[in-house]
């Protein structure tokens, strides 16, 4: 079927979900969809965790009163879920395996029978894959970029950044404390799947000494340098902040046991390297895993979330679909939904961002590119 780009027909009925994981910041973009929506005449509905309730053929009806107080809080008013494909729905079979099938059928078939005339999907690149093939079926869609890890091209910023940032900085301002009591090196693994941005920002706010991120490969003999030159010059506590996705040179990233497809691990790998090249130094880690996600937005995500969201109940209102609500420089403007699909942001290990760490005097376990 022709993919929609402007319906002709008065848009009324408007479904949200939000899929994958939480991100700081969700409830303001449903917060600002509904809000604004029901400004415009739109009667608004939510899918329960993800497209759960779409595959389950429940719609919950949403209202101002539903987002009433949810602007400061964390998680989804509507629940999440990163498991909730629904091209490939997992089921637990008689044995209590579980089993996928394809339920996108029912999923368009709830859609139709609650006649919804949008879709609206906040998600990371997986669930705009989603979005794009309903869309690709004629669903009409509109998307929200999602991620704490920043690593969406198709947005400048994405509301939770903010958030996951402060939090691992505040980690990192902790750590200094026991760091400088005990004369310890402390690692700090933070997030960020394949990219760095939070570990580099963090570690440029924190004033971290070693930042090693995905996007360059280390050296674990740079880092023993590093921390062997601070203790020289008087230095005795180090601060060291791993992303999830670090990897040393040559070998692969290290995953979570359970899952393997996640990434985890990083900083204790990192330590069992470590160690033994600095004996004089006791090194601890701490992983700082989904505090990163869970907790209250900042004042940017709030706002930044708020003008997603009405933008989207905009493009609803109007019926333009097939669209993707994303920041360009200070804007908010609609791209095509496409735009979601393609590489994800990584950070450049040439580019600015990396060149102010080194400028300070972070080590990122490489030497800078010519
Ligand atoms: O992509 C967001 C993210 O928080 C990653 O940084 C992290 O690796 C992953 O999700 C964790 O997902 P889960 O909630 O499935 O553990």
């Amino acid at each position: 079927m022709a993919r929609p780009r402007t319906l002709r027909r008065k848009v009324r009925r408007v479904c949200v979900l939000t899929s994958g994981g939480d991100a700081p910041g969700l409830n303001a973009v449903v917060r600002g969809l509904v809000k604004h929506g029901e400004r415009l005449g739109l009667e608004l509905f939510g899918s329960e965790d993800g497209f759960t309730g779409l595959v389950e053929g429940q719609l919950l009806p949403l209202s101002s009163t539903t987002v009433r107080g949810k602007l400061p809080t964390g998680g989804s008013v509507l629940g999440c879920s990163g498991r909730a494909n629904p091209f490939a729905f997992p089921r637990p079979d008689k044995r209590g395996r579980m089993r996928t099938t394809d339920e996108s059928a029912t999923a368009r078939a709830t859609l139709a029978n609650n006649a919804i005339d949008v879709l609206v999907v906040i998600g990371g690149d997986g669930s705009q894959a989603f979005a794009m093939a309903f869309y690709d079926t004629g669903v009409p869609v509109i998307g929200v970029p999602k991620a704490v890890d920043n690593d969406l091209a198709a947005t400048d910023v994405t509301f939770g950044f903010d958030a996951a940032i402060s939090t691992a900085t505040w980690a990192i301002d902790t750590l200094h404390a026991t760091a400088e009591a005990h004369h310890r090196v402390m690692v700090l693994e933070v997030m960020g799947r394949d990219a760095g941005f939070i570990a580099l920002h963090a570690g440029i706010a924190g004033g971290a000494d070693v930042v090693l991120i995905p996007e360059i490969p280390y050296d674990v003999e740079r880092v023993a340098a590093k921390i062997r030159r601070r203790k020289a010059r008087g230095s005795t506590l180090s601060i060291v902040v791993v992303a999830e996705g670090a990897r040393p040179k040559g070998k692969a990233a290290s995953k979570a046991r359970r899952g393997r497809r996640r990434p985890g691990g990083a900083g204790l790998r990192l330590e069992a390297q470590l160690a033994p090249l600095i004996p004089e130094h006791e090194v601890r880690t701490t992983a700082l895993g989904h505090l990163q996600r869970g907790g209250a937005p900042t004042a940017g995500d709030r706002v930044l979330g708020t003008r997603l969201g009405v933008r989207a109940a905009e493009l609803a209102a109007k019926g333009r679909v097939g669209r993707l609500v994303a920041l360009r420089g200070t804007s908010v403007v609609d791209v095509p939904l496409e735009d979601a699909l393609g590489e994800g942001r990584r950070v450049d290990r040439a580019g600015e961002l990396a060149m102010t760490a080194r400028a300070v005097g972070i080590e990122l376990g490489a030497r800078a590119p010519r």
